[in-house]
């Protein structure tokens, strides 16, 4: 493993002012967002559509990276240049999903593992001299009665580490991904506490495999209310509780720290963003890695007028930009109120 250059990639990808666009749903992700857009999901239709997003002019002022689901890793622009390259050419490094997606966890309901861990080796070999400088790993834990249990974390927290050694001994920068999911009834502060509780097992795992922390990045959840609690978000609430959870339970020497946006509406992925970069004092680089809180407005677009992209490129540009400000806590919010295309995003 040669440390340094994982170190050098790892703060690259977070550069100040710069994110990850999370561009790798896998193809039923992709079905459920095209269905609700009514577009067919066809491999030429993702390419199509992920085309909008990788070449959107001056993206690369705010994308430190993509992460790319294995078709795109291989398809090309209209004009032939495979996407990876096309990336690489603007300084934006090309990213990998490795995981094989979630399967249930027997013994234990409604709990989740993720797949993929015996041919991780193999696909790394392929991806790394193909480009990819960093890849994703995404782990679900569920909040709910009596869950996570230990053994769901422990069962996920062993792939994360696991997975995280393997890229690394590729000279791939890993992000480990355990994602504290929207959904449930709890509130801002139990997900605080699995958060928190996740991190502990998570890091202490990752140093057991002897995982180069400086060379590996956290995508995390923030502390959200659950969706079905009822109440009203509070944005300070969330802030406070997602910085208490870094500060106290994520190693300072740590490769960075990006965010996922995880069903919130993209106005609260970036008010939460931009007030968690305001409460400052963070020992990593730290900013947004986001699909639904950049795409969702882009896909309205693309889907309603296919033979006008430039439309769709200008959204997704203006969102970028809200995402940068947002990450480096300079976000004008008054401004969202009245920004359409943000608010209404939801109703996709
Ligand atoms: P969302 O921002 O839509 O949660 O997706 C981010 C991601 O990469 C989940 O793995």
């Amino acid at each position: 493993m040669n440390e340094h250059e994982l170190e050098q990639m790892a703060k690259k990808l977070v550069e100040p002012g710069k994110g990850l666009l999370a561009a790798d749903e896998s193809n039923n992700s992709c079905k459920k967002r095209f269905d609700a857009v009514s577009v067919a999901c066809t491999e030429q239709t993702r390419r199509e559509y992920r085309e909008i997003l990788l070449t959107t002019p001056g993206s690369e002022k705010y994308l430190s990276g993509v992460i790319l689901f294995d078709e795109t890793f291989w398809q090309s622009t209209t004009e032939g240049q495979v996407f990876r390259e096309y990336l690489k050419g603007k300084d934006v490094a090309p990213g990998i999903k490795v995981d094989k997606g979630l399967v249930d966890l027997p013994g234990f309901p409604n709990e989740k593992v993720t797949q993929g861990l015996d041919s991780l080796s193999e696909g790394v070999e392929t991806y790394a001299p193909a480009g990819a400088k960093f890849a994703k790993w995404r782990a679900v834990i569920t909040i709910g009665d009596g869950i996570p249990t230990d053994e769901c974390i422990g069962a996920n927290t062993y792939t994360l580490a696991r997975y995280a050694r393997i890229c690394q001994d590729a000279g791939i920068v890993p992000i480990v991904e355990p994602e504290v999911l929207f959904d449930g009834h709890h509130t801002a502060e139990q997900a605080e506490q699995v958060m928190s509780h996740t991190f502990d097992i998570l890091f202490q795992t990752m140093r057991a495999f002897r995982v180069h922390l400086p060379g590996a990045i956290l995508k995390t959840s923030m502390a959200l209310p659950g969706k079905d609690n009822g109440g009203v978000m509070d944005n300070d609430e969330v802030a406070e509780r997602t910085v208490r959870a870094l500060h106290e339970h994520v190693p300072p020497e740590l490769g960075g720290v990006v965010f996922l946006s995880g069903g919130q509406t993209p106005r609260d992925a970036f008010v939460n963003l931009n007030r968690i970069a305001k409460l400052g004092g963070h020992p990593w680089g730290l900013t947004f890695s986001y699909s639904r809180a950049l795409q969702d407005p882009v896909l309205k677009a693309w889907a309603h007028d296919r033979n006008q992209p430039a439309g769709a490129k200008e959204l997704f540009l203006k969102q970028l930009e809200l995402a940068s400000a947002a990450s480096k806590g300079e976000l004008d919010e008054s401004a969202l109120d009245t920004d359409n295309f943000v608010s209404h995003a939801q109703d996709l």
